[in-house]
């Protein structure tokens, strides 16, 4: 530390403090960072922030003092300082306030900050660790924060709980051809694709879970909507058949959207969302067969032959004209995991549906009605070339009053690239990992 010790009185507030009309003329004590900083005519002008604001400063050489002004003037951008100072009306200042400084105390002057305007996506992506103090990136995790926020107090209203599945696992949840997989002391160890199975166990004793977790995919896929490690929010409920499964996700969704555009609106309009367009998307959202969805693909020139995936040109078109998100149903069974219901009505579908993001963004959740009969289950993990000895477990769920239910993923960057219209997914996680990175 340098510079003159800054009194311990009065105590440390928030910069956002400083803008309240009762604080004019005070004097407070602020710290933070430095995110601007020019010093001419015996003045030094910094630009402090902190988590809840930025106030300008002005340090005047004549009344700080020779060695504190020049401890001052090294300090760098994104160096930390403790300040302190009387609140003034400036009208020239942002936010027409300014705190004139009567001592600094330099907290760490910093080396030169090697983030500035207009570098290349590698070089951020390289200095991620430091990138993600730019206003913009501190604005996209704050509405995440929100987003995720939004997500519980929905669940906790709905009488949903919260559970803590584990992330090793002794089998892939959703096929091990995207699995990574790991060495458990001698044994394969898969890292958790998705909370699902657990949550099927968990549903028994308390019928409606969910759980927050990070899933892995060891997709090779470089496409701007894939991470290899993503936010999933995955919800199971019992006694509930297709229909009301997406019904309580579409209001799932809705709700929570809401809640966000009532308390992050400034970030969201800054971030190109303004909080009118999440508020006009209200239930029920369009529900579209698999079949249906390959007449009108057709008419818009993309053919798909029946049993082929949905990829993302097709997803593409399918939402692109839209403004709130669409569910396509009914998929071909041997197109999705073992665990879905097939329909009864047409055993070659399941009970299952993706949510389609409008505007092109495309598939942000998965659902589906699970299967309750184990001869089912069994074949179909045999059929998929799964070794079934290590389902015993969860086969057994079905030995033991097994009932109908249903649940569902989201994946939370997903949603959140398409509420921030964000161009790829890796700009709504802090530490992106892709196939090509998993560093800082
Ligand atoms: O469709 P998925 O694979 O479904 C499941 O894992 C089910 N077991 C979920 C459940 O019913 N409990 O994944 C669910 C969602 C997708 O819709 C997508 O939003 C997201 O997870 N997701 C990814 N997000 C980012 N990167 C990836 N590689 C993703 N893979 C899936
Ligand atoms: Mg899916």
């Amino acid at each position: 530390m340098a510079g003159v010790p800054v009194a311990t009185d009065p105590p440390f507030g928030p910069v956002a403090k400083a803008f309240e009309p009762g604080t004019l003329g005070q004097t407070v004590r602020l710290r933070g960072w430095v995110l601007r900083s020019r010093s001419s005519g015996g003045i030094l002008f910094l630009l402090l922030r902190d988590r809840t604001g930025s106030i300008q400063a002005t340090a005047r050489r004549d009344r700080i003092g020779e060695a504190a002004f020049r401890d001052a003037e090294r300090v760098q951008i994104e160096g930390a300082v403790a300040l302190r100072g009387t609140v003034a009306s400036d009208p020239r200042a942002p936010g027409g306030r300014e705190l004139r400084v009567d001592a600094v105390e330099v907290v760490h002057a910093g080396d030169p900050f090697p983030i500035f305007q207009d570098q290349t996506e590698e070089f951020l992506l390289d200095h991620r660790h430091l990138a993600i103090r730019s206003q913009e990136n501190v604005m996209i995790f704050r509405v995440k924060a929100e987003l995720l926020a939004a997500f519980r107090r929905f669940l906790e209203r709905e009488e949903v709980l919260e559970m803590t599945p584990p992330i090793l696992t002794g089998n892939p949840a959703e096929g091990g051809a995207e699995a990574f997989q790991f060495d458990y002391f001698g044994r394969p160890g898969y890292l958790s694709q998705s909370a699902q199975l657990y949550l099927e166990a968990l549903l028994f004793p308390n019928e409606r879970v969910y759980a927050i977790t990070p899933s892995f995919r060891a997709e090779k896929s470089r496409t701007p909507r894939h991470l290899t490690e993503y936010t999933h929010l995955e919800v199971e409920l019992a006694w509930t058949d297709l229909d009301g499964l997406l019904t309580f996700l579409e209001r799932t969704i809705c709700e929570v959207l809401h809640d966000l555009a009532d308390r992050r609106p400034e970030e969201l309009r800054k971030l190109g969302r303004p909080p009118e367009e999440l508020r006009a998307v209200v239930p029920p959202f369009p529900r579209i067969r698999y079949a249906d969805a390959l007449e009108r693909l057709k008419g818009q020139g993309l053919a798909v032959e029946w049993g082929s995936d949905l990829g993302t040109a097709e997803e593409r078109a399918l939402t692109l004209p839209e403004s709130r998100p669409i569910f396509v149903t009914h998929f071909p069974c041997d197109l999705k995991a073992f665990y879905m219901l097939q329909s009864r009505d047409d055993p070659r579908t399941v009970e299952a549906a993706d949510l389609l993001a409008p505007e092109g963004y495309g598939e942000i959740a998965g659902a589906s009605c699970r299967e309750t009969d184990v001869e089912r289950l069994t074949e179909r993990l045999t059929r998929t070339g799964s070794r079934v000895a290590e389902y015993e477990w969860y086969l057994d769920l079905r030995r033991h009053g097994s009932v109908p239910h249903a649940g569902f993923g989201i994946g939370i960057e997903r949603v959140l690239r398409w509420v921030l219209r964000r161009g790829h997914i890796r700009d709504t996680t802090p530490f992106p990992r892709t196939p090509a990175r998993h560093t800082p």
